[in-house]
């Protein structure tokens, strides 16, 4: 169903890998929506996946980007602009990948290097985005912006490795910064903690079949999907969710509030 919710508004989409992705469902759900937007991806992503069919399929123009690069941002943003005929509504930020997790390095034996350039794709490309809107002055007034985290940043999963780390990063980023850009230009900022979800980024993690039917089974209300998840941020990008910003937002089915719940309790009774 369609609330046309978005009618009329512009943004930028990043992280559509394939019709898994957090961002292409998002993108779809936009689309019925009535907003236009630029979808984006590292270059890499980009020979490799299948984001062209989501770009017809939304009438979408794609700027390769990799979001490590402050140049290639900016040439986003201004290129985005000028396709899109006017200032931005809305920005997604859907991008995580940890070298250690990848190759296997354990969170007792990291790789630094790998840690670095860990943290610079999955948290501080989300400061570069939000620094090159905010000096382009991209976005229009009550613009909403928002980034995908996951609650290994205040709790620990094990095999969630340094991603924990770029996560509470991340966080931090969406309120400092939403500040600055509450303050001086009226736009919004959050992160939305999601549920365990099976794409690409997700299915990297050590034990994720046993992690996502525990989060199942603890939530009264299951994981939310990801189809779930881009309802939520067409809410965000909404004109009715105006005041909330800096906010770390839990969309998990109830799951963060959880102690134990009777199926997990019935595994373990005598
Ligand atoms: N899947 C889950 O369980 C889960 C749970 C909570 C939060 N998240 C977060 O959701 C977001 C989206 O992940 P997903 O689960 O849809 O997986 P995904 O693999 O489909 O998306 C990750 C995206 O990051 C992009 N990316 C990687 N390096 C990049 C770079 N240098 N520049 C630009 N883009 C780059 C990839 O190309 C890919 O499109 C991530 O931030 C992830 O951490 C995922």
């Amino acid at each position: 169903m369609s609330y046309n919710l978005l009618k009329g508004k512009k943004g930028i989409i990043f992280g559509a890998l394939d019709e898994n992705s957090i961002a292409w469902k998002t993108a779809e759900r936009v689309h019925e929506e009535g907003g236009t937007f630029v979808l984006t991806n590292a270059p890499i992503a980009m020979r490799m996946g299948q984001i062209k069919e989501l770009a017809q399929k939304t009438g979408s123009e794609i700027i390769p980007a990799d979001a490590t690069s402050e140049e290639d941002l900016n040439n986003l943003i201004s290129q985005s602009i000028e396709i899109l005929d006017g200032k931005l509504d809305f920005v997604l930020h859907s991008i995580g990948m940890s070298i250690n997790v990848r190759k296997g390095q354990h969170y007792t034996d990291q790789n630094y290097d790998f840690t670095a350039k860990g943290w610079d794709v999955s948290a501080l490309s989300f400061h570069k985005v939000l620094q090159g809107l905010y000096k382009a002055d991209a976005m229009n007034p009550w613009g909403s912006i928002v980034a995908l985290t996951y609650m290994a940043a205040q709790r620990v999963f094990p095999d969630y490795n340094d991603m924990a780390d770029n996560k509470a990063y991340l966080e931090s980023i969406a309120r400092s910064f939403g500040y600055f850009f509450g303050k001086e230009k009226k736009v919004r900022v959050n992160t939305i903690s999601q549920s365990p979800t099976p794409t690409t980024a997700g299915q990297g993690v050590k034990g994720f079949d046993g992690f996502i039917s525990y989060a199942d089974k603890m939530s009264p209300l299951g994981n939310a999907t990801a189809q779930d998840c881009a309802d939520y941020t067409v809410s965000l990008f909404s004109d009715m969710t105006k005041m909330v910003t800096m906010q770390n937002l839990y969309h998990d089915g109830g799951f963060s509030n959880m102690g134990v719940s009777q199926e997990i309790m019935e595994k373990f009774s005598k």
